[in-house]
């Protein structure tokens, strides 16, 4: 039931919400979840989820409120994410909460997983706790916050955020003997901190041998993402870096049925992972059996066009740099290797790539929603094309 909060309520849900972020990147699969315990109009426990298999919110803001010499009886307890009724790295945060005797629960978004939806809510008002749903600014805010929890639990698939630079002229690629980077330093950085946040990064073939990218985050203690490449043929180099730094983070590499098997079997050698997919949503959906909530689609232009065509978009983050480019050499690689390219008709005409071909995809897609910022002399556009 969504109740009319006072701004006293959403208030402490804004702390809740603010608290939450400080699991970011660390609790994924799990959601990321903020509570704070207040009595007689004063804050008297906070937590969070911090990391996977730790303390959930509930649990670590009761245990904030004991350290504290405070008794949550009677309270009320405010928590982002509806508090869970069953056992699973952890116990159920609604025992903790009956136990201690908590007066008043305000939730600012339900559970959609098929062992939540509800359950520990309704176990609440069992157990004679008053249950209150946000609505409005703090209810968007909580949802927003767990997007990639949300979309996993309801379709089993990651939630895809597409990554681009380009310049004022619409290029995605620079030319050989020019720098790579498109977009500035700070752009570069929020890049590595959004690959922390992630649990996977992808690049296409093209990228691979063109940029021989390294694909980790490279922040102190970030948890590294699983390294993803669209490698139909199973081409990727034995030296490329990705390979070479398989100590810090797996390398997945997705092929077609009809990779040559000689390729295949020299990367698995390797240390490779491969995973045979026939189109984008299979690679998708076997990425989140493995519990990739999130996956960061870092291009280049054929891959990010072959998701678009297949739907399979949540969110975009273009930046876009100050620069003219002028048109790329068509096929021109980069010192290193030989580009993948544009696909060819054959390949669209028969949708081989599995990205569904693009006369089948969506015609437009427009935005529920899109910001802008500034990011050094970069602009960046945030737009999401589906919630969950
Ligand atoms: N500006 C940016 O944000 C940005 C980001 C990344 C890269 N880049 C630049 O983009 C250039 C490379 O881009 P690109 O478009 O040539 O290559 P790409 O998108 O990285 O890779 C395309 C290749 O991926 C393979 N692939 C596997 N599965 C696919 C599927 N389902 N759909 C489509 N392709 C699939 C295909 O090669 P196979 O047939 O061999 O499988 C295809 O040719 C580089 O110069 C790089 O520097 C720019």
């Amino acid at each position: 039931m969504k109740a009319e909060l006072t701004a006293t309520d959403q208030a402490h849900l804004r702390r809740a919400l603010e608290l939450a972020e400080g699991g970011r990147g660390r609790v994924s699969p799990n959601p990321l979840v903020g509570a704070v315990i207040v009595r007689d109009g004063e804050v008297i426990g906070e937590g969070f989820h911090a990391e996977l298999g730790g303390l959930h919110a509930e649990r670590a803001a009761l245990e904030d409120c004991r350290s504290r010499g405070e008794d949550p009886a009677g309270a009320t307890m405010y928590v982002t994410l509806e508090p869970c009724a069953h056992q699973g790295r952890q116990p159920p945060c609604v025992e903790a909460i009956l136990e201690a005797g908590v007066g008043r629960v305000v939730i600012a978004s339900d559970d959609p997983s098929e062992k939540a939806a509800g359950r520990g809510p309704g176990i609440l008002r069992d157990g004679g706790v008053e249950v209150a749903f946000a609505s409005g600014a703090e209810a968007t805010a909580a949802r927003r916050l767990n997007q990639p929890f949300r979309k996993h639990a309801r379709t089993g698939l990651p939630f895809v955020v597409l990554k681009m630079a380009m310049s004022l002229d619409g290029q995605t690629t620079t030319a050989p003997d020019d720098s790579p980077w498109i977009s500035g330093p700070e752009s570069r950085d929020l890049v590595q901190k959004w690959r922390a946040e992630s649990d996977a990064i992808a690049v296409g073939i093209g990228t691979a041998l063109a940029d021989d990218p390294l694909l980790t985050a490279r922040i102190e203690g970030a948890r590294q993402p699983k390294r993803v490449v669209f490698d139909s043929q199973a081409r990727l180099p034995l030296d490329s870096q990705l390979l070479q730094t398989l100590d810090q983070s797996p390398v997945l590499v997705i092929t077609a049925p009809d990779a040559p098997a000689d390729n295949v079997s020299t990367l698995k050698s390797a240390g490779a992972e491969i995973l045979v997919a026939p189109d984008i949503e299979s690679a998708l959906r076997e990425l989140g059996r493995q519990e990739v909530t999130s996956f960061f689609l870092e291009g280049g232009r054929t891959l990010a066009s072959a998701f678009v065509s297949a739907n399979q978009v949540d969110e975009s983050r273009t930046f876009i740099a100050p620069m003219l480019l002028g048109r790329p050499p068509s096929s021109a690689p980069r010192a290193g290797g030989t580009v993948g390219g544009a696909m060819s008709e054959e390949a669209l005409a028969t949708g081989r790539h599995g990205g569904s071909p693009a006369v089948t995809g969506p015609a437009r897609q427009v935005a529920l929603w899109s910001s802008t910022k500034t990011i050094g002399n970069d602009t960046l556009i945030t737009s999401a094309f589906k919630e969950w």
